[in-house]
């Protein structure tokens, strides 16, 4: 293989410049080429493609975004969309292909796999929700974003005698409200994968037990997968009589200079992403296991694998909120 090339695609979370750093470095260090692709697979289709030198990624690793620029591109879906991409591959000479993002990009990086294209799926996204691997690149920024969020709030919170219901991000996955919810120190964390136990009778008893005891203000923290979070305040404020108030965290979660530990991991499986690749392996996803790189089947993974949260954390998060 002598010319590869990466794109972005999907959400951008914050660490993505550091993994494209990471894939044009490893490839220029072993003589290989490399191309960006820009505006994800929109630019694709469209032969939005430059050379890549190794001056291109420098003083990118501490900042947020993607300078590749991202997109979420419907047509790439369609067989004409998938099929005028390979040829604007071809026609750049491109003979393998790193796609970082979320699910929908590995879905991309699925079929090109199956039109006989290696490609080579990275995950960058601050859902953390990419079966094959424990952490995606952006999550461990947007979860420190969030704490940040909870803490300040919490000030407020406390000199109000409040309740604050926070609403996060995740699509349909509750890692980042688990996560930021634990670190937080949320009295209650409502969450996609324990639909059942999102009871507002439980939250409103719960309130009510810490009121019991003397507490003036609760955070609760909610995942966007389970629904509106201002309904769910109004409501909570109607059944508890406790003076409430939802704020909803939006877009501030994906952007920002990542952490040491994105940064890192983005390297890393950059740097692993093209090994792959330089070893002719193509139609794989990367990811980190117990701090091991790994790889496995791209397409097994969308079709069997499942992400899974944690759940001795949800668990523990409901013993430490009591
Ligand atoms: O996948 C990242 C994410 O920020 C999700 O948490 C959220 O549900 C979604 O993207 C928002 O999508 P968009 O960028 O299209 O508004």
């Amino acid at each position: 293989m002598k010319r590869i090339g990466v794109l972005t695609s999907g959400g951008d979370s914050p660490g993505m410049n550091a993994a494209v750093r990471a894939v044009v470095r490893k490839a220029i260090f072993h003589d290989i080429e490399v191309y960006g692709i820009y505006h994800g697979y929109e630019g694709l289709i469209k032969g939005d493609i430059k050379k890549l030198e190794l001056g291109s990624v420098g003083d990118i690793i501490q900042r947020g975004g993607t300078m590749l620029f991202s997109a979420r591109c419907p047509e790439f879906k369609t067989e004409d969309g998938q099929l005028k991409g390979i040829e604007q591959l071809k026609k750049h000479g491109i003979e393998g292909l790193v796609v970082i993002g979320g699910d929908g990009s590995y879905m991309g990086a699925k079929a090109l796999t199956e039109r006989g294209f290696p490609c080579v799926g990275v995950p960058g996204t601050i859902d953390n929700d990419i079966p094959g691997t424990e952490f995606t690149i952006g999550f461990d920024t947007a979860i420190n974003t969030v704490i940040n969020a909870i803490d300040r709030i919490r000030d407020t919170a406390t000199s109000h005698k409040r309740t604050y219901v926070i609403e996060v991000m995740g699509r349909d996955a509750g890692d980042i409200a688990l996560w930021a919810g634990l670190a937080g120190g949320a009295e209650s964390i409502l969450i996609p994968e324990s639909i059942g136990d999102n009871d507002i009778d439980d939250v409103v008893a719960r309130l009510q037990r810490g009121q019991e005891r003397g507490k003036k203000h609760s955070i609760i923290v909610v995942a966007e997968g389970i629904g509106n979070a201002v309904e769910f305040g109004k409501k909570l404020e109607q059944l508890t009589g406790y003076e409430t108030r939802v704020s909803v965290l939006g877009y501030i979660q994906r952007g920002g200079s990542p952490t040491v530990a994105d940064r890192v991991l983005a390297s890393r499986l950059g740097a692993y992403a093209v090994s792959l690749l330089l070893e002719g392996k193509g139609g794989r996803a990367v990811g980190i296991e117990r701090n091991q790189l790994v790889d496995y089947d791209i397409i097994e993974a969308l079709t069997q694998k499942k992400h899974t949260l944690d759940q001795s954390m949800i668990t523990l998060a409901e013993e430490l909120s009591i």
